[in-house]
């Protein structure tokens, strides 16, 4: 089979496509004919090294797809049965990928799989983003760093949803126009504002309740300033590289909480993994969950892929196109 493999870290040229054998599924594996992948930025941190992968290595941590084969004890899925699947196991930037089939969640049959590979690990974050650390709620007032990005839309997609008021940052009034759209209430274009400031000036002089950070370096220490007292950040990214280190002691004055997430902490459970799938098909389904695919690529591109997602051009997600 095809397949994106890289043999050594580095810039997205190491990204080369091979034809190495198809995997078989083990006990309590299944071999999944991959329909579309999703490009992440953790794709990136782990092609340059920053998360450290053995080499070589098949990239690729979300995809969609059909069943064709189950190993032994397999029986909760079966040959065609249309999946998607997210956060944990690498390979998805290949024709053929196996995963543990607790970790599969049942594709709907209305979802395309180019649907199915741009919001299942994205949306299932957007989903613990908003459960489980601050409990967001009517009249929350959050922050979303690099909204007009994949997660970025997402959240202020949910974040209306939950009846929040969602305040965006952006790198440019182009990108400011699409977190608008999305239903962002405030946008911050924070390469030319000062998003602490200007976040302030939207809560009344307060500071906001809640910040989402993907971006890491360039926003984290600030968040500090643009929260209220007793406010929470999350740092989920480093988009920007990683965030400054932080002396716990200054949490104190405004008793802050700053938590960090990661997807596969959040989908441990077969329970756990199935009931967040189902609440982002649901809101894909109602309509209020709404996906920005900004490019689709041919799996030969993938490196194409990852220069335009690290370009800092996007808007929405990036996607692979692997079908056999
Ligand atoms: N922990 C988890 O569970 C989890 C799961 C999914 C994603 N994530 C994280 O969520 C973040 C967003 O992921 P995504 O795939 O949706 O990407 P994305 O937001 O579509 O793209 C990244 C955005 O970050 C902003 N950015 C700021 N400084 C940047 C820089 N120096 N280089 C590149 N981009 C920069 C850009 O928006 P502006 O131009 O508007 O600044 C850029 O468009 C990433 O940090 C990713 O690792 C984490």
């Amino acid at each position: 089979m095809k397949a994106m493999r890289i043999t050594a870290a580095g810039d997205p040229s190491v990204l080369q496509l091979q034809d190495i054998p198809q995997p078989k599924p083990g006990p309590g594996e299944v071999l999944i004919r991959v329909g579309a992948s999703g490009v992440n930025f953790a794709d990136i941190y782990m092609r340059k090294g920053a998360v450290p992968v053995p080499l070589p290595f098949t990239p690729g941590i979300e995809g969609s797809g059909t069943v064709e084969a189950v190993g032994d004890g397999v029986s909760d899925v079966k040959p065609g049965d249309r999946v998607a699947y997210a956060g944990r196991g690498l390979g998805s930037y290949a024709e053929y990928d196996v995963m543990k089939a607790a970790q599969l969640a049942p594709l709907p049959k209305e979802v395309s799989f180019e649907d199915g590979a741009a919001v299942i690990l994205q949306g299932m974050t957007a989903h613990y983003l908003l459960h489980e650390f601050y409990r967001v709620q009517r009249g929350s007032t959050v922050l979303v760093h690099a909204a007009a990005g994949g997660m970025g839309l997402l959240l202020v997609h949910w974040l209306k949803h939950l009846g929040a008021v969602a305040i965006g940052t952006v790198s440019t009034e182009e990108k400011a126009r699409i977190a608008r759209e999305a239903g962002a209430d405030h946008v911050i274009v924070y390469t030319k504002q000062d998003f602490a400031e200007e976040a302030k000036k939207f809560t009344g002089g307060k500071g906001v309740d809640y910040v989402i950070d993907g971006v890491g370096k360039t926003t984290f220490t600030k968040n500090l300033d643009a929260l209220r007292h007793r406010g929470w950040a999350t740092v989920f990214g480093m988009a920007s590289g990683p965030a400054e280190p932080l002396a716990p002691n200054s949490l104190m004055t405004k008793s802050i909480t700053i938590s960090g997430g990661a997807l596969f902490n959040y989908v441990v459970t077969r329970d756990e993994l199935l009931a967040r799938a189902r609440d982002v098909f649901t809101g894909l389904r109602e309509g209020w969950l709404k996906l920005r695919i900004d490019r689709a690529f041919p799996l030969e591109q993938a490196a194409e892929a990852h220069r335009l997602l690290e370009s800092r051009q996007t808007t929405g997600k990036l996607i692979l196109k692997t079908g056999v």
